[in-house]
């Protein structure tokens, strides 16, 4: 049962967020890359940009769907060379996670990005891997790695990669699926998920974002993925949204990514609260935050801001949804449960 959260004053929501213990499960860390480590790094390796400046390139980033965005993410990511780069862009982004509240991180990484350019999986891997123990000592934030296979790519190519990886199998906790959707049906990785599954790592995928619902349903039953990344197109089927409420099956949401990409045209038209409001598990996330103009508190603000009839209930509903759908220990997601618990009593 929903505790009564209700008689806590919005003027509170502010405070609540920040200190809300929170888990981010949907961030592409070579989307947290700002302009100004772009060009520290394009200089260190001698990587010509096609910016004059970090003001030309934040200019840049007007886009009109998925594809515009990515063009310039990958381009982006190629400053990208050595295991210190990895590590410097991940503990930027855990320095403004710790700020934000986050105890529990759950990072994308796209190795096919840099491999294909000749950089070492184990400068990928390594230099990932001591951000997040990092994160740990520094932050006490908690923090695991989930491998994107780029979905514009071949299954092949995922295999190939998969292979590459897996002397570092300790080193990652799962799989995903990224990249451009619209033409790149789920089905078309069923193998390598398959085998992923026999490996024991979790597994999730993108869908939805762009692609239609039936690709929300494709990675559910061929993929057998565990969450769904995006998954707001699931109302467009009804008899899905009902599965995913009964099944619980957590989306990770990304407000401030689906108005700069036009999944929506605003935050106040976002359906999010529709979401919740249908029984699903749903969770805020940043995915690219370097490109959408927010990190993860300033998703959880702005779309408070934007939508009246979030209040401190689905505060601490979504804030509660991020700890249960993490693939974190049981005890430590208990741990945070009982302190969220405990934030929101003493403010009612
Ligand atoms: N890669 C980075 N961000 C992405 C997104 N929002 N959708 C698909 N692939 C991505
Ligand atoms: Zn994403």
């Amino acid at each position: 049962m929903t505790p009564d959260f209700s008689r806590i004053p919005r003027s509170r929501l502010p405070e609540l967020l920040q200190r809300s213990p929170k888990a981010e499960l949907h961030i592409h860390i070579e989307g947290s890359l700002e302009p100004e480590l772009i060009f520290e790094l394009a200089q260190r390796n001698g990587v010509a940009l096609p910016y004059a400046s970090v003001a030309a390139l934040r200019a840049a980033y007007s886009f009109t769907d998925l594809q515009s965005f990515l063009d310039l993410y990958y381009a982006g990511a190629s400053v990208l060379q050595t295991e210190d780069d990895f590590l410097a862009m991940g503990m930027a982004y855990f320095e403004r996670a710790a700020a934000d509240g986050v105890v529990r991180a759950e990072l994308f990484f796209d190795p096919q990005t840099h491999t294909v350019r000749g950089v070492p999986m184990a400068a990928v891997i390594g230099g990932l891997r001591r951000a997040c123990q990092q994160a740990g000592s520094r932050w006490g934030i908690s923090a695991d790695l989930i491998l994107c296979f780029l979905r514009h790519l071949s299954e092949d190519e995922a295999m190939q990669t998969l292979e590459q990886a897996l002397p570092w199998r300790d080193h990652f906790i799962g799989v995903g699926l990224d990249s451009s959707e619209r033409g790149h049906p789920p089905e078309k990785f069923a193998r390598v998920f398959a085998r992923c599954g026999a490996l024991g790592l979790h597994r999730v995928a993108h869908a939805g974002e762009e692609g239609p619902a039936a690709y929300i349903s494709g990675a559910l039953d061929r993929l057998q993925v565990e969450r769904i990344d995006h998954g707001v197109r699931c109302t467009e089927d009804p008899e899905l949204v009902a599965r995913l409420a009964a099944q619980r099956t957590p989306l990770t949401v990304c407000p401030l990514s689906n108005v700069k990409l036009r999944v929506f045209p605003s935050l106040a038209q976002h359906n999010i609260a529709d979401l919740l409001q249908a029984g699903l598990c749903v969770t805020v996330n940043s995915d690219d935050p370097a490109y959408f103009g927010g990190y993860l508190l300033q998703n959880y603000t702005a779309l408070f801001d934007a939508l009246p009839q979030l209040g401190p209930v689905q505060a601490w509903q979504l804030a509660r949804n991020s700890l249960e759908a993490s693939f974190a220990p049981l005890e430590d997601r208990q741990r945070w449960l009982r302190q969220l618990d405990d934030l929101f009593a003493s403010a009612a």
